[in-house]
């Protein structure tokens, strides 16, 4: 999506120009067709909601579009303006129309206000057509520019900032909407490699044998059924005060997640493709951060494993030894996911010594149970990160609900043999998985997990998603550090 900056509406502009509106605050100076026409389909203005009709402005008929903002001085107001803007996307995104304006003047929208706008716009007019050969005319998108009239100052400024931030999202949906013979660990690895290129961030990449020498037989023991090498993916981002010990993020990245020996269920293994979903948003946050000079110093983790059943895979009941020392009693193959983060957690503490661990991923089925699509988990050791998180949630839209965590918990997954089982009971199952995690966090280091694994993919569009990968995590994560780490 193109987006131009116009000082006023010139010959040869777009035929639809968009108004932003605020909840129950329909303009004024509405052509009558207009207000009419909103107030008869009861168009409110709330986040989300659009309008269009036609009215005759000097002689020239053109197509006013309203969209909604929803209400004003709430904490997700960027979220709902980005709502806003996804919903013209949406709209006008096949409708065979090209351009559309949007007129921040009368919108009344300040300069971070219409870059949320432009920001909502761009997210919910992505689309990967890669494999697509066979595109039908009306399936073809065809709005491919926005052009802003009346921005006020430092629009275009705020709009590079958060273009930084998109081009994160899409780099994360990319990851995440490849196929697993397309994106394992090796290709993620270079998919990275490729786009960091430029940006200043340095990525540090460990290879099995170097993996084998630290003593990571737990994420190593996920790898063991695949053809495919494990790796462990760093992406350093050190933009920020010089003795300042950097925010770790640790991402889940299980390629393809089969189960392994304790194999899934056929139906549906194929959303397995997004198990690296939480390494996927860790990559695009930390590229957002790169392309935008955050002022902060930052390490994103990526642990990337495929998990397969084979001769030489893991078997429940098998006892692997983590990097940290702690042994573990493999109950159920499936339960990877703390396995390849409990080692990648330990590393980046142990090379890093991070002043606060953010970790990702879609680690349980019980939260999709719990919260469906709408929130991920976050289970923390630590109040204040935990609040920081929610708030950032809130603005972000990405949202967060809090989940408990307490030695009750903790006690479920004691091993007869080892020193914890990979599993818990039956029950509370994302919170014995958080628990298993807050096993590895050293000196009480101020940690959260989130579990994601109802967010990163849709199967119906989204506010500012259309169906498929979401990019979630990734404004999260980049509100956060814009909240929390001040240069
Ligand atoms: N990747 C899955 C969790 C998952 C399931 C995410 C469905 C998204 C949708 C994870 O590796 C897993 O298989 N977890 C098991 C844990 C169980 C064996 C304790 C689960 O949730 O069933
Ligand atoms: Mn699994
Ligand atoms: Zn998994």
């Amino acid at each position: 999506m193109d987006i131009e900056f116009r000082d006023s509406p010139e010959t040869g502009s777009p035929r639809i120009v968009a108004r932003i509106v605020e909840q129950d605050k329909l303009p004024g100076d509405l052509p009558l067709t207009i207000a009419e026409g909103a107030k008869a389909t009861r168009f409110t203005g709330k986040a989300g909601q659009v309008f269009d009709g036609f009215a005759d402005e000097s002689g020239k008929l053109v197509r006013l579009a309203l969209a909604g903002s929803g209400k004003k001085d709430t904490e997700s107001r960027h979220a709902s303006l980005e709502k806003a803007g996804a919903a013209l996307a949406a709209k006008y995104l096949t409708s065979g129309e090209t351009e559309i304006a949007l007129d921040a003047a009368s919108s009344g929208l300040d300069a971070s206000e219409t870059a949320a706008v432009l920001m909502g716009a761009r997210l919910r007019s992505w689309r990967w057509d890669h494999y697509r050969t066979k595109l039908r005319d009306e399936q073809k998108r065809t709005l491919t520019k926005v052009v802003v009239i009346g921005a006020p100052d430092g629009a275009k400024a705020e709009w590079e900032d958060a273009q930084a931030v998109a081009t994160g999202v899409e780099f994360t949906r990319e990851l995440v909407a490849e196929p697993a013979n397309i994106i394992y660990p090796e290709s993620f690895v270079e998919r990275c490699a490729k786009r960091f290129e430029g940006t200043g961030a340095e990525l540090v990449v460990l290879d099995d044998a170097e993996m084998e020498k630290l003593g990571m037989g737990a994420l190593l023991g996920v790898g063991l059924g695949s053809a495919r090498p494990s790796r462990l993916l760093a992406i350093k981002w050190m933009g920020g005060a010089k003795d300042e010990a950097p925010i770790a993020f640790v991402g889940k990245g299980v390629t393809f997640d089969t189960g392994g020996i304790s194999l899934k269920p056929g139906p549906g293994m194929e959303d397995m493709k997004w198990d690296m979903g939480g390494a996927g948003a860790v990559a695009g946050a930390m590229l957002a951060l790169a392309l935008r000079e955050a002022k902060a110093n930052v390490i994103g983790v990526c642990g990337l494993v495929e998990n397969m059943p084979d001769g030489k895979a893991m078997r429940p009941g098998d006892v692997i030894t983590s990097m940290s020392g702690q042994t573990i009693e493999v109950l159920n193959t499936d339960a990877e996911g703390r396995l390849v983060l409990c080692d990648a957690l330990t590393w980046v503490q142990k090379e890093f010594k991070p002043a606060r661990i953010v970790d990702l991923a879609t680690l349980t089925g019980a939260m999709l149970v719990a919260l469906g699509m709408e929130h991920a988990g976050v289970f923390s050791n630590n109040d204040d990160l935990a609040d920081d998180l929610l708030h950032a949630g809130k603005q972000s839209g990405d949202k967060l609900w809090r989940f408990p965590l307490a030695p009750e918990y903790d006690k479920l997954l004691d091993s007869p043999i080892a020193d914890m089982k990979n599993i818990g009971g039956r029950y509370a199952g994302s919170i014995t998985a958080a628990q298993f995690l807050g096993r590895f966090i050293e000196n009480d280091t101020p940690w959260a997990h989130l579990d994601v694994a109802g967010m990163v993919w849709a199967d119906k569009p989204g506010a500012t998603w259309d169906k498929g990968a979401t990019g979630y995590g990734v404004r999260l994560l980049d509100r956060f550090i814009r909240n929390t780490v001040k240069g």
